[in-house]
């Protein structure tokens, strides 16, 4: 098992897969490892030649200082869950000097006005920070593919985005949401709630599968009234969005467009943690 926590040392490994002209499948995480990580790896593994993954808690971007300190840190245990999937996936598990040097801060980035919805909207420079921890691992491993979640879809976007406008070579993959038996979609965050939350928070997902069956049969604002309504008559929550927009420009919808898929985006508080989801509504 190899696990990096240079980059020098990451590169110059790699740099002999290049020359034999392995493929290599990059999967990007903040650790605190879950089956929902382990699918992303999983396809990785199908796919390639070589599978790296990285472990890195990006401060640029959490524009909530506490969110980042309570992020749990949980190497040793993520290493054996990769071991016993695949001993041989690298981990690369540097420090925020080793990535940024003295230079903790993000670029600015256009992603064609996607980064302006829900999630850019709500955590003001969290994409820049993305944008600039993906473009910095991208330029280390120089990966042939790599793997994000639908779990963030507005992520995913922005990532293709990324390749696109700044003609990065590497191609983008979408994997589906990966889910507890009960809905819950899994999250590094769900380590931070209660049992009893946990058990809760499956209302999430029963919520958006009732609006993805009412959207069949009624209007854009009835499904967002009745979602709002179920969270109002809920005390365990606090909602903090739920949008229906077009699920490739992510702009909200008021209307349904024939040809169009739509999608529904939850964003709620609960014990204080904040949890995200969405569903493909038609
Ligand atoms: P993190 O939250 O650790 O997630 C890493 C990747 O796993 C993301 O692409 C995310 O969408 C995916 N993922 C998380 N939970 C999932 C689930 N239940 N099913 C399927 N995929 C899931 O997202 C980040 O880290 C960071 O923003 C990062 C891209 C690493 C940049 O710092």
């Amino acid at each position: 098992m190899s696990v990096y926590h240079k980059k020098s040392n990451l590169i110059s490994y790699l740099s002999t897969s290049i020359k034999e002209h392995k493929t290599i499948g990059l999967v990007p995480t903040m650790g605190a490892l879950h089956q929902g990580h382990l699918s992303l790896l999983e396809q990785s593994l199908k796919e390639n030649d070589v599978t790296v993954i990285s472990i890195f808690v990006n401060p640029t971007q959490f524009n909530n200082a506490d969110d980042l300190a309570k992020y749990p840190r949980t190497l040793e245990r993520d290493v054996k869950k990769i071991a016993e999937l695949d001993p041989n996936i690298i981990v690369f598990a540097p420090t925020a000097d080793e990535v940024y040097g003295n230079n903790v801060t993000a670029e600015n980035y256009s992603f064609n006005g996607l980064e302006n919805q829900m999630e850019g909207a709500a955590r003001p420079g969290h994409f820049d920070g993305v944008g600039t921890i993906i473009t910095k691992l991208f330029d280390i491993v120089k990966p042939t593919k790599a793997y994000f979640g639908e779990k963030d879809f507005q992520q995913l976007l922005i990532i293709k985005a990324l390749v696109k406008n700044y003609h990065l070579p590497t191609e983008i993959i979408g994997c589906p949401i990966y889910r507890e038996s009960d809905g819950l979609a899994m999250s590094s965050r769900n380590e931070r709630l209660s049992a009893q939350a946990k058990t809760k928070s499956t209302f999430l997902f029963q919520t958006l599968t009732e609006a993805q069956n009412l959207f069949k049969t009624a209007t854009i604002a009835e499904v967002k009234a009745f979602v709002e309504n179920k969270f109002k008559n809920n005390a365990d929550f606090e909602l903090e969005y739920f949008e229906i927009a077009d699920q490739e420009t992510l702009i909200t919808a008021q209307t349904k467009e024939a040809n169009k898929k739509y999608r529904g985006f939850l964003v709620a508080y609960i014990e204080g943690v904040r949890l995200i989801d969405n569903i493909l509504l038609n």
